[in-house]
């Protein structure tokens, strides 16, 4: 009999030995499209196909267990589905920007670099200014001169081997030319030009409404159409094809920009490694400068103006000092680079009618309205939500539903109510009322005296609240769960079947349940399990920041990791801080960064017995990897808890404190027994008294330059 015959019988009617024989010819024909699903990405059936040949080899073999082959596709579905692209961890991280919306921020930051580096004003600071694209970063290995790897950005610190398609571009050479370094990564943005973009769209929409005819003829149709809305969007579906050959015919371009890992710093100045950029045979913008911070403002305008003449879209104009050694000072704060500005283009504004104020539920209970409007075209996209920020907001612009209101975007920012328009005021229009209690829950929503903002008093009994950690955990920057979104979270929440971040983990149990639901094929459910699987282990840091406490963002999450190192050690210690006045919190309050405004909300969030179970249940579930000692070993500050006080003449406090982590050691602000050195400035006060009361090391300026490897 042949197997099409075969599966034509009913299971109940099958033979011991017809069972055998189909459950073989099951089991290749299964691993054949997963093959082709996951490896090539290019699936010869649909997805329901698919779910019925897994069915019906269930079928098979629950009515024949003792015939279930060691390779059958129960056993694998979901064990071993490939992702598409291979991880690739970057030399050194690749960062983002800080923004800047006028001159007053760009003069902030000049301040700020001024006063990092204790230059005065006289100096000159020169910068290279390069238009800013928005395209898709790319991190580019090259070692002995030829082209080894290309990835994505990721999230920054991994991303996704995308090399044969990186090969696709012709501004990517192969081969650096003349002499290059043995080891380098190359920093820069693949883009798409406007006019290609268009007229790819053109094609695409053109495709599709052919597709959708020969559909309403019934006649045979291939997978759906998409069509890019913005040239951004487009380059990045470009870059991601699982087939170079599709990349390749795609017109993507590609400006090289900056330097990651370097095995020889190869110059001096940005601007001189631009020019080594091209030399080497990569395009570098030709519109980029070199110029002095006074020139910025007039630069800025003539980009403002000619803007909309590039071939390419722009946003704004990256501002990056010269210098590198004053580059390597500066450092890092958070995820951008304390030496350079993206200071974008005013936001772009439309007026529209509000229809309605929704109050949406975070993840911390805060209320937040948002505007509901008649959809209107900012920038190039429709939009029909605008945040209205807090109750204070409305009440200030006089916000009334029926007005006629001013809306903006700031580059990728939410769309902002900016005011209203009152001479389109319908009559009768009231002022909005804001709600006392959460729309979710119905608990009381209270605001503190001092506060702006009104929260559900819920807690995890508020559904929303409980959705949106559930949410935020499961995010790219915190456990980044592939596969598990927003709509997916909603369900499996509403279903009852993860109530808790460590119910994710507990998914598997419930396979039965999620087979059953509507659009749950076994791929889906094989991937989604997976991703949750490789998530067992994270880095504490991420650990700790997808907890969702409030006001511990990535950067904070990383200071409290980088301090207490194990999950263990980080517990015991906030359970500690807890108490008022206790050692633990003195010390939790003094960390670098985190003062006591925040130490305050973690022993809140650790007082909260619901919140220590769930953690705890977690950590049942995920096993957070010890944050490293981030210290060179042989850095005599390694692991050591370091104090500045009083006035330094060679370099700022900033600097001071950013070089000793740098180096390794916990910049704390206060002196106690577990401080192991105070670096004493002129005019030192109480703290240079207490050091020595407790019997603490000090160290002079020049004995710490001098520890520290400065001169
Ligand atoms: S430098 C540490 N230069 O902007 C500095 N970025 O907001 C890292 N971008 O992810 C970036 N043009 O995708 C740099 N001339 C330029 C840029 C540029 C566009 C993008 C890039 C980056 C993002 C940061």
């Amino acid at each position: 009999m042949t197997d099409a015959t075969l599966r034509a019988r009913k299971v109940e009617a099958l033979t011991e030995e017809e069972a055998q024989q189909e459950l073989a010819a099951l089991a290749t024909e299964i691993a054949h499209h997963d093959e082709l699903y996951h490896a090539k990405d290019a699936p010869e059936i649909t997805d329901a196909a698919y779910d019925a040949l897994v069915r019906r080899n269930r079928a098979i073999e629950a009515r024949f267990p003792e015939l279930v082959r060691e390779d059958s596709p129960s056993r694998r579905v979901g064990a071993e589905a490939a992702e598409g692209f291979a991880k690739a961890r970057h030399g050194v991280p690749m960062l983002s920007l800080d923004n800047g919306f006028g001159e007053a921020d760009f003069l902030a930051f000049i301040a700020s670099i001024r006063r990092f580096l204790k230059l005065d004003a006289e100096t000159t600071l020169d910068f290279v200014a390069e238009p800013k694209i928005d395209g898709l970063s790319v991190n580019l290995l090259y070692e002995d001169g030829v082209f080894v790897r290309g990835a994505t950005r990721g999230d920054g610190t991994v991303g996704e081997d995308i090399t044969q398609n990186l090969l696709t571009l012709k501004d990517l050479p192969r081969k650096l030319k003349g002499k290059a370094p043995a080891r380098i990564e190359i920093r820069g943005e693949v883009f798409c030009e406007k006019a290609d973009f268009l007229a790819f769209r053109a094609a695409q929409q053109q495709a599709a409404a052919e597709r959708e005819a020969r559909r309403e003829r019934g006649e045979k149709v291939g997978p759906a159409i998409t069509i890019p809305v913005n040239p951004r969007n487009f380059a990045a579906g470009a870059l991601r094809q699982l087939d170079p050959a599709i990349t390749a015919q795609r017109p993507l371009k590609l400006f090289a920009y900056a330097m990651g890992e370097a095995s020889e710093q190869p110059t001096d100045t940005h601007w001189h490694w631009l020019e080594k950029l091209r030399r080497w045979g990569f395009v570098v913008n030709p519109l980029s400068r070199q110029l002095s911070a006074e020139d910025a403002p007039g630069f800025q305008q003539r980009m403002t103006e000619d803007r909309a003449s590039l071939a390419y879209d722009i946003d704004g104009v990256v501002y990056k000092l010269d210098r590198l050694d004053w580059q390597a000072r500066l450092g890092f704060v958070g995820r951008a680079p304390r030496w350079a500005i993206a200071w974008k283009f005013p936001a772009e504004q439309a007026t529209t009618v509000l229809r309605d104020i929704e109050i949406q539920v975070g993840r911390t209970g805060a209320l937040t309205p948002r505007a509901v409007m008649e959809p209107v075209g900012v920038g190039g996209v429709m939009v029909t939500h605008a945040t209205l920020h807090n109750e204070d907001e409305i009440a200030r612009k006089d916000v009334r539903i029926g007005d006629t209101i001013i809306v903006q975007r700031a580059g990728d920012v939410i769309p902002q109510v900016v005011g209203v328009v009152l001479e389109k005021r319908p009559k009768g229009a009231k002022p909005f009322v804001f709600p006392d209690h959460c729309p979710v829950c119905g608990s009381h929503a209270i605001r503190p005296e001092g506060e702006v903002v009104r929260r559900c008093t819920g807690g995890l009994t508020c559904a929303a609240q409980t959705v949106e950690r559930l949410i935020h955990f499961t995010r790219r920057n915190a456990m980044d769960i592939e596969g598990l979104g927003e709509e997916n979270i909603h369900k499996l929440h509403d279903e009852g079947l993860v109530k808790s971040p460590a119910d994710i983990f507990r998914l598997s149990r419930h396979v039965a349940t999620l087979r059953s639901w509507e659009g749950w094929g076994e791929r889906k459910i094989g991937n989604l399990l997976n991703a949750i699987e490789a998530r067992r282990r994270v880095p504490l840091e991420r650990f700790i920041f997808a907890l969702g406490i409030r006001r511990i963002g990535e950067s904070n999450a990383k200071l409290l990791a980088r301090h207490y190192h194990s999950l263990e050690e980080w517990r015991a210690k906030m359970l500690a801080a807890t108490k008022t006045g206790s050692e633990a919190r003195e010390e939790l309050g003094s960390i670098q960064g985190i003062g006591p405004a925040i130490a305050t909300e973690l022993a809140e969030f650790f007082l909260e017995p619901h919140n220590r179970d769930a953690l705890d249940d977690l950590a049942r579930e995920v096993t957070p990897e010890d944050a490293e000692i981030v210290a060179a070993a042989d850095s005599p500050f390694a692991g050591k808890v370091v104090v500045f006080t009083g006035t330094l003449e060679t370099m700022s406090r900033d600097e001071a404190e950013a070089q000793a982590e740098r180096l390794g050691a916990k910049v704390t602000k206060s002196v106690s027994k577990k401080t192991d050195f105070v670096v004493v400035g002129a005019d030192a006060g109480s703290k240079a008294t207490k050091a020595a009361e407790l019997g603490v090391a000090t160290l002079s300026e020049a004995q710490w330059r001098e520890m520290a490897g400065l001169g």
